[in-house]
């Protein structure tokens, strides 16, 4: 037995992998956090190591003290975490203060946890307060009709929710609080992880202009799927404009408001409408 073999990693790693294969994490794109629950914890504890230095993270999330995440490796490739897991991926442990961690698991060449470790963090911290602790994954990926569509339309969540709803009929469904968006700012730490935290509080997914998307999710699936389904939906668009055909029919709003209401949506945005 290894730690590789807990149902979590491999669940874990399989996520990574559908990524890849979207093509979504060229080179070292892409980063995913999950928040162990405490079974989880207790499962695999038998294999962390508790002798690694506190790094300080330079931002203070108070509700994960304590708490153990697995992360992506900074500079890490989607395509070999399949291949060793054990190199790519860590377990980090968050101190009792909320503003440092340690590896207990994991990066076994020496790497440490992803560049954009804090924007993770502040998510995970929003998010664990928003939803009563359900949601425990944040992924951020690089998929390419979204973030072709940071060079075309407004960068506002009404321009962006709106388009991606009228595509598809099941978007509204899958994220009826619509989508946040954030104009280009150096990714990293800083100014762009305090505004995307500042979005989860509203929405599920935030889109990064001329970059790629975080999402965050209860499960592996949720997560996934929304990431999937929201790149689908921009990649018809996409194709739809390029044919020149845009204004013809799409999704109207009276026909959104029915949506909301047949699949008796409460947390749709109707704010995003005309
Ligand atoms: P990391 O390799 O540090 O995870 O960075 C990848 C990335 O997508 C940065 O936004
Ligand atoms: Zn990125």
């Amino acid at each position: 037995m290894s730690m590789l073999d807990a149902e979590v990693v491999q669940e874990y790693i399989r996520m990574c992998d559908d990524g890849w294969l979207q093509g979504w994490h060229e080179r070292n794109a892409g980063n995913l956090t999950y928040r162990l629950t405490e079974a989880e914890v207790e499962e695999c504890e038998i294999y962390f190591d508790y002798t690694d230095d506190w790094v300080e993270m330079d931002i203070s999330v108070e509700n994960l003290a304590e708490e153990f995440f697995i992360t992506t490796g900074a500079g890490k490739y989607f395509r070999n975490i399949a291949l060793d897991a054990e190199d790519c991926l860590g377990v980090v442990e968050i101190n009792e203060d909320g503003d440092a961690y340690r590896v207990v698991w994991g990066f076994s060449g020496g790497a440490v946890p992803t560049s954009e470790f804090p924007s993770h963090m502040l998510n995970h911290s929003i998010k664990k307060e928003a939803t009563d602790g359900l949601n425990r994954i944040i992924y951020h990926a690089h998929p390419e009709a979204i973030v072709s569509l940071t060079s075309i339309l407004p960068l506002t969540a009404k321009a962006f929710s709106s388009a991606l709803w009228r595509t598809i009929t099941e978007c509204p469904i899958v994220f009826p609080a619509g989508v946040g968006v954030v104009e280009w700012m150096m990714p990293g730490a800083g100014e762009i992880a305090v505004k995307t935290s500042e979005l989860m509080e509203t929405f599920d997914a935030v889109v990064w202009a001329a970059h790629g998307m975080f999402v965050s999710g209860a499960t592996f699936d949720l997560a996934f799927g929304l990431m999937h389904t929201i790149e689908k939906s921009a990649r018809i668009y996409l194709n739809t404009i390029s044919a020149g055909k845009r204004s013809l029919r799409t999704i109207t709003d009276t026909q959104l408001r029915d949506i909301a209401e047949t699949f008796d949506l409460v947390d749709f945005n109707y704010s995003l409408l005309d």
